[in-house]
Formats: C-alpha cells, structure tokens, sequence
C-alpha cells in the first residue's frame, strides 16, 4: 500500500508522517518512509541540483524533468520492491506536488504533467492508494517554515503569489481526485490533526 502526503512546505507533511508510521507500527506493520524528492542515491543527487540555491537559471521544463527523473527511479528502486515485501510505503511528497509546483505554480501545461506521472507510476499502477492533502493558509506555511530554522532552499526562494498558487492547485487537484485525496485541516494542534487524519483513513482503506 501507498499513502502519499501533499501540501505546502510548513504544512505539517513530516510531523503527520512520524506519527502516521509509530501508529501503524504499533499494528505490527512494516512501514517505510521516503521523501520526495531523494530516497536513493541517484534521486538525492537529483534532489541537491533542484534545491541548490546556486541554479538560480534553472528553466521549469528542466525542473520539471528533474522531478520526473527523480520519481521514476525512486518508484523502480525502491517503492516496487518494498510492496512486494509487504510494506505500507509513506511518501512524503508525491504526483501532486508535480501537478502543484511545476503546473500550477509555474505554469506548465498540466496534460503533459500529468501524463508524464502516469509514465513514470507504470501507467498509473504505482499512484497512491490513499493521499493526504494537508491544507493550511500559505501565510501560516510560510510562517511555521521560516520559524523551523532550517535554511531556504531553491524552491522556497519563490515569491508569495507562488505559494498562493500552488495551494490554489492542491485544492483543485483534490476535487478532481476525492475518491484518493483526503482534505486534512492543518491548522489544529498535531495530535488533533493525526486524530482527524486516521478516522478519515480508517473509513478508507483497510490496513
Ligand atoms: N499542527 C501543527 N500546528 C503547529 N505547528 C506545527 C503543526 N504541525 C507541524 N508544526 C510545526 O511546523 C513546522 C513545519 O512542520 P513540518 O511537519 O516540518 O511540515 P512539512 O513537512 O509539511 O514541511 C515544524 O516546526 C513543526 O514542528
Ligand atoms: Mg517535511
């Protein structure tokens, strides 16, 4: 099974993701967790090009391709042998942060992109059985990132508008998708939020 989490940097993606994996641990269930972009060798290399502050002229096709590269690897590599090994893979970050940053946010044509995540899932069989989108005022995002103390990187580098942006697209992607993508409210304290996220999904999915 894959369980996919989505939102804005801040949103509380990681926070919800430990406490996602204790739970299902604690159900006796084999659980890894990957970050997107990264999550082997070739991926991380990928991953220090796309947040390197240093590619300020990096183009948004490249950008683009760079995610694609990194997720087709990471599906091949690792998600294809972990679910044959029985486990519940947790991505942090996943198909709908392309459509968001890279379509929405940027700009580019959203038929490519989506086409582009069905090649690398395999024709769609690796997309997610169930995905968390994380929702919370970017403002606020932008807020708890700034606070977290951790530096900026390329992609946070963006202006405001942009976020705004690619919130607006995570809300859209998710009406497009209501039978995988679960709206989680962000903004309640992070127990409160894993208590709404595991209701949400144990109405779901059986694990
Ligand atoms: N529900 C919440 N309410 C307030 N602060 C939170 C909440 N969830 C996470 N945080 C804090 O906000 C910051 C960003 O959370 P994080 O889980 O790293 O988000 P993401 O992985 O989506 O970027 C961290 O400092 C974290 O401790
Ligand atoms: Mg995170």
């Amino acid at each position: 099974m894959i369980i996919s989490f989505e939102g804005l940097d801040g949103c509380g993606k990681s926070t919800q993701i430990i406490k996602l994996k204790k739970y299902l641990e604690s159900l006796g269930k084999k659980v890894k967790v990957l970050r997107e972009p990264g999550g082997n060798s070739i991926s991380e290399k990928i991953r220090d090009i796309l947040l390197d502050k240093k590619n300020l002229n990096m183009v948004f096709e490249t950008e683009l391709l760079l995610y694609l590269s990194s997720r087709a690897q990471l599906i091949k590599e690792e998600i294809i042998p972990l679910l044959e090994s029985n486990h519940i893979v947790l991505l942090d970050r996943f198909i709908d942060s392309t459509t968001a940053y890279q379509g929405y946010g940027r700009g580019l044509d959203i038929e490519v992109i989506e086409n582009l995540n069905n090649f690398v899932t395999l024709n769609g069989k690796y997309i997610p059985d169930l995905t968390f989108f994380i929702s919370l005022d970017p403002k606020v995002s932008l807020n708890r990132v700034t606070t977290r103390g951790e530096e900026i990187n390329r992609m946070e580098t963006a202006k405001f508008e942009f976020f705004e942006k690619v919130h607006e697209g995570f809300q859209l992607i998710q009406q497009k998708n209501p039978n995988r993508m679960i709206k989680i409210d962000g903004s309640l304290e992070p127990n409160e939020v894993f208590e709404s996220l595991k209701g949400k999904m144990e109405k779901r999915i059986k694990i």
